[in-house]
């Protein structure tokens, strides 16, 4: 795979929004008779502008957004394993007449992704609420950049976002594999270009040294300052910070598991993602890791937040990659049409041995206008250090206030005690 050697600077943050539910993963199956053909593992979000028939909404577009459902299931009838000269297609239906296909093609060294069909039914008004129009679209992407050789499994944890007509599928943790020897994914892998890291460690990683002792502490981040960009080339998502990962691994130097801190260095990462109504993403790429961010609008009021982080790391002293990700999250929570600042230092627990501390941080997911951040909202920590001052000069009044009745009360007590002598 010769795009791999292109010098990619790899560390991601990615910033993804769910519409009502969380990206899970599915898995999906092809099968002739008792063997597996196609194997997939992978998340989905799907976000589809469609019109809307009220004539007051002006523009009357809307977007709709749904991450393929853990119900989501392979359609038998219309999924084949090549037989009869059609080709190897996997084809999930989930929802109310909603389809999602993959076609597969072979040159006999290497597979690929021919056509990906996305198939969805307006009449559906939970998902397509006042649609101006009933019944099934189809739409197609012949571009889809899947491709692997024969005998191993495709691997893309970061996500890529393949659009077709007026929809984005946007996937991510990603295994998939067709023409397959065996029932199961083959244990050689190729992973894709934007999982790729190019050098073997990202160069402020603190455990690159051989044999060195646990990692210390690097210092605070720098901050960086990343943005991504909407199809006309407007930015709609603004991120300034910096990051610590703080990241428990098992060691090969140390043959132990170890505490590591990994500090994003702005200079040598890339920064991806997609913007959306309700979901946007942020993904930054830095040699051997990728981290990603999940950001969703509340349904309910007009705010939004953080919802999801996945790391995946791949760095020297590691034994084996690392990879966690959470996508019930709750944090950077404001209101949309402004920005959430945070300048103390501010820790996000992802999931067990992986954690994010974010430095002089401001984000601004959604409804970007002028390249610019908006108003911003304040976290509670940056309010409780103006506050500290003021609660500390009020105790201290106070006291000074308690000693000072205690002195005058005491001294009248001994007053009216020489009295009854
Ligand atoms: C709804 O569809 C009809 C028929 O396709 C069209 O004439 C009408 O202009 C559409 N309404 C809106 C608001 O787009
Ligand atoms: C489309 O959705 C409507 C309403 O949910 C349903 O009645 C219809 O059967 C669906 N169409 C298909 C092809 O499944
Ligand atoms: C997509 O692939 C399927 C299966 O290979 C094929 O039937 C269909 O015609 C293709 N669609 C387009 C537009 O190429
Ligand atoms: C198969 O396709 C790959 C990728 O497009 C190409 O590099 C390779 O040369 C092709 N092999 C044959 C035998 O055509
Ligand atoms: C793939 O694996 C099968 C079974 O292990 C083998 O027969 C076949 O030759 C392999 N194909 C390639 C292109 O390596
Ligand atoms: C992780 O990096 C090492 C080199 O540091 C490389 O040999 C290995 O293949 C990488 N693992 C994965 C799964 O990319
Ligand atoms: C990109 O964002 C700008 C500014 O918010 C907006 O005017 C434009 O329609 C957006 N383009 C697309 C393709 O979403
Ligand atoms: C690593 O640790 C395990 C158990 O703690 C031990 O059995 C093994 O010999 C150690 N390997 C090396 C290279 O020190
Ligand atoms: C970028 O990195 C280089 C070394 O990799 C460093 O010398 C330089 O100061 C960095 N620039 C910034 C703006 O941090
Ligand atoms: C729908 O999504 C597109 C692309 O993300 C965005 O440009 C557009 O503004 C959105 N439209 C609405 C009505 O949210
Ligand atoms: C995800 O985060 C939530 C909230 O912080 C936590 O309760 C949950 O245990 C986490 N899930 C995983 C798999 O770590």
């Amino acid at each position: 795979m010769e795009v791999l050697k292109r010098p990619a600077p790899v560390f991601v943050v990615f910033l993804g929004v769910l519409g009502a539910g969380c990206s899970q993963a599915v898995t999906l199956e092809v099968k002739e008779g008792s063997s597996t053909c196609i194997k997939a593992q992978l998340s989905a979000l799907l976000l589809i502008t469609y019109t809307t028939s009220s004539s007051t909404v002006d523009p009357p577009q809307r977007n709709a957004s749904t991450s393929l459902p853990d119900s989501t299931a392979v359609d038998a009838a219309s999924s084949s394993c090549g037989a009869g000269g059609r080709p190897p297609w996997l084809v999930a239906v989930f929802g109310s007449g909603h389809a999602l296909g993959l076609s597969f093609s072979t040159n006999g060294s290497f597979y690929s992704v021919t056509n990906l069909t996305l198939q969805y039914n307006l009449s559906d008004a939970a998902l397509f609420p006042g649609a101006n129009g009933s019944g099934v679209v189809t739409v197609v992407s012949a571009s889809v950049g899947i491709w692997a050789p024969i005998n191993t499994t495709y691997r893309c944890v970061s996500p890529t976002t393949i659009r077709a007509g007026g929809a984005a599928v946007t996937f991510s943790a990603v295994r998939l594999e067709a023409y397959m020897p065996g029932n199961d994914l083959s244990p050689a892998e190729s992973v894709c270009v934007a999982d790729r890291s190019t050098t073997a460690a990202p160069p402020t990683s603190p455990s690159t040294t051989t044999g060195a002792p646990a990692p210390t502490p690097p210092g605070p981040p720098e901050a960086g300052m990343f943005s991504v960009r909407n199809a006309s080339g407007a930015v709609c998502l603004l991120a300034k910070m910096g990051l610590q990962l703080h990241v428990s691994y098992a060691s090969r130097s140390q043959n132990k598991t170890v505490e590591g801190l990994f500090n994003v260095a702005p200079n040598l990462t890339a920064s991806s993602g997609s913007c959306g109504g309700s979901a946007a993403s942020l993904v930054l790429t830095q040699q051997g890791t990728t981290l990603s961010f999940t950001f969703s609008m509340t349904s309910a009021a007009n705010k939004y937040h953080l919802s999801g982080i996945s790391l995946w790391a791949n760095w020297t002293d590691m034994r084996a990659p690392f990879s966690a990700s959470n996508t019930s999250l709750d944090y950077l929570r404001a209101t949309l049409g402004r920005s959430y600042v945070c300048n103390a230092e501010q820790t996000l627990l992802v999931a067990p041995g992986f954690s994010i501390n974010t430095f002089g941080l401001q984000v601004q997911p959604f409804a970007v206008s002028s390249s610019r951040f908006a108003a911003a909202e304040e976290c509670l920590l940056d309010l409780d250090q103006t506050l500290i001052p003021i609660i500390v000069g009020a105790a201290l009044a106070a006291l000074v206030l308690i000693v000072l009745m205690a002195y005058l009360l005491g001294r009248k007590r001994s007053h009216a005690g020489y009295q009854t002598i």
